[in-house]
Parts: C-alpha cells; sequence; structure tokens
C-alpha cells in the first residue's frame, strides 16, 4: 500500500445481509458478489461458515462459496474472496469444499481470469458480554479456539483475518470499553498468526476523542498500522468523522458495505457499517486512491436496497446515482 491509497473491504454481502429477516436468494447474494467484484474494490466478503441455527442468513455461504471457487467473476484485477469462521468446524467446511475441487488458496491470474485468493475472517471481542452472546463462549476460550484455525489455515495457505469486536463500546456494557484490553486482543490474535486486525466499532458508539485513545493505545502496545484496519458500524453517524481520525493515524484499511447495509443480530439497535460509497466519496475527497468506482458502487447500493425493500443507507451514493 502506497501512503495514499486505502483498501476497502467490502463486507455488504456479509455483515450487511447477516441480519436481514427476509430470506434472500442465492442468486441475490451471488449477483451482489459479482456486481461489488466489478467495481474495482479488492476485498468482499463473501458469506460465513456459522451454524443455521444462529445465522440463518448465512446458510448459503457454502454454495456461494463453491460458485466463487468454480466461476470466479470476471473483473480487472486480483481479488479476495474472505468468510468468516467461529471455529473450526467452520474453516474445515471451507476446507471440505476446496479440497474437493481441488481449489488452491490463491490462483494464477490470466488475462481471462483474475487472480483469486480465499480467505477467513475469525473473531474476538473486548467484552465478555459480548463474548457469550456472539460465540457463546469467554473471551478466554474464543482465544482457544482461534489457535487450531489459525494452525489449518496456515497449513492451508489461506490468509488470515482477524475482528476485535465491541472496540469502541458494548451493547452490554456500554461505551467505555478498555483500549488496553482491545490492544490485548489485538496483539493476541496477530502473535497467534493473523495476517491483519480489523478492530470493530460494533455498536456505533465510538466517537473521534475516543477512537484517537484507542488508536494512541494501539500504537504504544507496539501495534504496527500497517496491521490494523478498522470497522465502523455507523449508528450514531459518527464513522466518517472515526475513519478520519484513523486516517490521521496512519490507517489504511477499512471495512464498509455497500448502501450501508447491516447490523450485528448480537448488537441490537446497530445499524448498518459505514456505506462504501460514503467511505470512498470522502476517501477521494482527501485524494486518498481506492480504486473503486464511485458511480458504479452507487449503483449497486441503489440496486441492493431496492431488492431488500429497505433504505438505501448512503448520502453519497444517492446524491451520485441520482445526477
Ligand atoms: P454453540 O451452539 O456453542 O456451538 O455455538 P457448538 O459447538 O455447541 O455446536 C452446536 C451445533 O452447531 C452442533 O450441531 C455443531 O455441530 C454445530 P448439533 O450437534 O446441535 O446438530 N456447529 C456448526 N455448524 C455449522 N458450522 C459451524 C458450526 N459450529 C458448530 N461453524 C458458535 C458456538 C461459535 C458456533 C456460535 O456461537 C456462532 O456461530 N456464533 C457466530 C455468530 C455470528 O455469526 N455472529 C455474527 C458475525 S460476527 C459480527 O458480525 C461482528 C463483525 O462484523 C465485527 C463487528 O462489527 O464487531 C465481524
Ligand atoms: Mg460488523
Amino acid at each position: 500500500l502506497t501512503a495514499d491509497h486505502v483498501r476497502i473491504v467490502e463486507v455488504g454481502a456479509r455483515d450487511g445481509l447477516q441480519n436481514e429477516k427476509k430470506s434472500i436468494s442465492l442468486e441475490t447474494k451471488i449477483q451482489l458478489i459479482e456486481k461489488l467484484a466489478r467495481t474495482g474494490v479488492t476485498t468482499i466478503e463473501a458469506g460465513s461458515f456459522v451454524p443455521a441455527k444462529w445465522v440463518p442468513q448465512m446458510a448459503s455461504t457454502a454454495e456461494i462459496c463453491e460458485y466463487l471457487l468454480q466461476s470466479p467473476p470476471p473483473c480487472q484485477h486480483a481479488i479476495a474472496y474472505n468468510y468468516l469462521v467461529p471455529n473450526i468446524k467452520g474453516l474445515e467446511g471451507l476446507v471440505k469444499i476446496m479440497d474437493r475441487l481441488g481449489a488452491a488458496a490463491e490462483t494464477d491470474g490470466s488475462e481471462t481470469k483474475p487472480a483469486a485468493r480465499t480467505e477467513i475472517s475469525l473473531f474476538a471481542a473486548a467484552t465478555e458480554s459480548f463474548s457469550k452472546a456472539n460465540t457463546n463462549c469467554t473471551v478466554q476460550e474464543s482465544l482457544e479456539r482461534i489457535k487450531p484455525i489459525v494452525a489449518l489455515a496456515k497449513e492451508k495457505k489461506i490468509r488470515v483475518r482477524g475482528y476485535v469486536s465491541v472496540a469502541l463500546g458494548c451493547p452490554y456494557e456500554g461505551p467505555d470499553v478498555s483500549p488496553s484490553k482491545v490492544a490485548e486482543i489485538t496483539a493476541t490474535l496477530l502473535e497467534m498468526g493473523a495476517d491483519e486486525v480489523s478492530v470493530a466499532d460494533t455498536t456505533g458508539m465510538g466517537t473521534a476523542p475516543r477512537t484517537q485513545k484507542l488508536l494512541q493505545t494501539l500504537k504504544a502496545a507496539g501495534i504496527a498500522s500497517s496491521d490494523l484496519a478498522l470497522h465502523f458500524h455507523d449508528t450514531y453517524g459518527q464513522a466518517l468523522v472515526n475513519t478520519v481520525v484513523a486516517l490521521e493515524h496512519g490507517i489504511r484499511i477499512f471495512d464498509s458495505s455497500v448502501g450501508g447495509l447491516g447490523g450485528c443480530p448480537y448488537s441490537k439497535g446497530a445499524t448498518g457499517n459505514i456505506s462504501t460509497e460514503d467511505l470512498v466519496h470522502t476517501l477521494h475527497s482527501l485524494g486518498m486512491h481506492t480504486g473503486v468506482n464511485l458511480e458504479e458502487m452507487s449503483r449497486i447500493g441503489a440496486w441492493i436496497s431496492s431488492e431488500l425493500g429497505r433504505h438505501n443507507d448512503s448520502r453519497a451514493g444517492k446524491a451520485t446515482f441520482a445526477r
């Protein structure tokens, strides 16, 4: 990454859809991913290998994964498809599909097919109550669960992303989550072998001063900004302000969802992520490069919002598309 390049991790097809009550067809999900792949975005969360009884909307992940491995969407650049795994069983589900198809974690690109990578995200939380609600175990137990996941991923050469949820506020314990605890878990995930860690404001309670304090604490703990991504939900409308604070601290990877889709089933009232369109608009206005075509992304935001029968939560998306 150059200093003025920001990598966007598009989480709309996972974080964005996981909380939708109405069942969304496999075809719509694949269409969404294929459209996103053509916008220039280089990492797309495509689903979660979780039990259907926990997150029913993600039950089609195996089929999505199989489809993407066999028919990677045509696009102009190398691309990574990321799957959330909560435990070793989740990763084993993914590996079983890869083994059956003889698929490598990373493919070489050709003129007609871009290089494609399959990667995973695993997740831990900064508070005990959220850990229990989201993963039915303590924080320590979740870190224990992660060890065999990383080991198998490394064996299969699958890149690993870690998440630390509720880093700037917890639905059960309030906004005052300890920055040192976030730093401790982030450092542990990196030591365990995560290739990057996405620090998540699950509830959107983060403010500019607290984001600053958190980033200072992460730095003081010896964590390099290049190992970090930030994942802002926009519940209180603070995601863009917090993004600018993070940019000032050298962060160059941000998660966002097209149309601002989403929420978290275990964070009541939390809205979607910052919308990709708003994020791209702001980054471009600051002279940063994302490689993402804002107009294309805005079209997708309008399309998927209408498919789902929900408001398009992207201000820049609506404005761009309406022009
Ligand atoms: P548990 O019920 O304690 O699991 O849930 P278990 O190990 O006792 O297994 C229960 C049953 O599920 C068993 O089946 C297992 O085989 C099966 P049964 O014997 O009852 O027939 N099972 C599985 N099936 C398919 N895939 C699997 C799997 N694992 C077990 N992977 C568990 C523990 C971790 C599984 C559960 O708590 C869970 O799935 N949690 C994830 C919830 C989730 O997806 N949350 C949303 C994603 S995280 C998020 O959105 C935050 C993020 O965006 C960042 C931020 O904003 O904070 C990333
Ligand atoms: Mg999230």
